[in-house]
C-alpha cells in the first residue's frame, strides 16, 4: 500500500523567523501523527532554519524550485546539490512557476532528472486551467504534461518520485475538485499515463497527491479515494489548523 504523503507548500510566505515560530508551536502535535509522511516546503531562505527546527523528527523539508545545472554563472538560481544539503524533496513545475515564470514541460523534465541524480525526491506538479477543464481537455492535457515531465526517466526513477495533480482553477480559490473528479483524473491522466509508459509495477508504486484548496474539512474524503495518496497544501498549511488537517486525513 502507498503511504499518505502530505506536504505544505508555503509559497512566498513566512520569513525564517515566522517559520521557526510556527514550527515550534505545532511540532509536538506533528510528531504525534502516525502513518503519514509530512513535509514543509518553505522559501529557499527559510529552508535551513526549518530543517534545523525539524531536526530529529521524521518530518521532511522540500524546496519549491531549483535549477538543473550543477553550478556556474546562473545568477539567482539554486543548484540540486544546494537543495539536497537541506532538503529531501523539491517541488517542480508548480503552475505558479509555469504561469508567472515561464517554466516549460521540457525544463521540468531537465529539473526532474537533475533532482533524482542529486538524491532528491521530486514532487512534479501538473494540472489544467479552467478553460481547458471546461473545454473537456483535462485528460489529454494532463497526460501530456505527465509524459513530457517523465521523458527519458527509468521506471525505477519514476517509482520513487511524487506527482501532484493541481487543477489551476482550484488553487487558492476555495473551489476544490470533487473527490470523484480528482480521483478519476489522477487515475487516468496521471497513474494511467505512467502505467502506459512504465508499466503497472511502477504506476502502482508512484505516489500522487491532489492539490487545490485542501482544508481540514475536505481532506478525509479526498484521501479516501483509491488513486489519491496525499495532498500538496498551500494556504491551509500556513495555519496551526494544518495539524487538524493532518489528523483528519486518515
Ligand atoms: P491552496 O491549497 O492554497 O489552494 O494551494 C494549492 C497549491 O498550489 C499547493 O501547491
Amino acid at each position: 500500500m502507498r503511504r499518505l504523503f502530505i506536504a505544505g507548500n508555503w509559497k512566498m510566505n513566512m520569513t525564517a523567523a515566522d517559520a521557526v515560530k510556527f514550527i515550534s508551536e505545532i511540532k509536538d502535535d506533528l510528531v504525534a501523527i502516525e502513518n503519514i509522511d509530512i513535509a514543509f516546503c518553505p522559501t529557499f531562505l527559510s529552508v535551513p532554519a526549518v530543517s534545523k527546527a525539524l531536526a530529529g523528527t521524521s518530518i521532511g523539508v522540500g524546496a519549491q524550485n531549483m535549477y538543473f545545472e550543477p553550478s556556474g554563472a546562473y545568477t539567482g538560481e539554486v543548484s540540486p546539490a544546494m537543495v539536497a544539503e537541506f532538503c529531501q524533496y523539491v517541488i517542480l513545475g508548480h503552475s505558479e512557476r509555469r504561469g508567472y515564470f515561464g517554466e516549460t514541460d521540457q525544463g521540468v523534465n531537465q529539473k526532474a532528472k537533475a533532482a533524482l541524480a542529486a538524491g532528491l525526491t521530486p514532487i512534479i506538479c501538473v494540472g489544467e486551467t479552467l478553460e481547458q477543464n471546461e473545454a473537456g481537455e483535462t485528460t489529454e492535457f494532463v497526460s501530456g504534461q505527465v509524459a513530457n515531465a517523465l521523458d527519458g526517466l527509468t521506471g525505477e526513477q519514476v517509482g520513487k518520485l511524487v506527482m501532484a495533480y493541481e487543477p489551476i482553477w482550484a488553487i487558492g480559490t476555495g473551489r476544490t475538485a470533487s473527490a470523484e473528479d480528482a480521483n478519476a483524473i489522477i487515475g487516468t491522466a496521471v497513474r494511467g499515463t505512467i502505467e502506459n509508459l512504465f508499466g503497472s509495477t511502477v504506476s502502482e508504486k508512484v505516489r500522487i497527491q491532489y492539490g487545490g484548496s485542501v482544508k481540514p474539512s475536505n481532506v478525509k474524503e479526498l484521501m479516501a479515494k483509491e488513486h489519491i495518496d496525499g495532498a500538496l497544501v498551500g494556504g491551509a498549511s500556513l495555519k496551526p489548523s494544518f495539524v487538524e488537517l493532518l489528523q483528519n486525513a486518515l
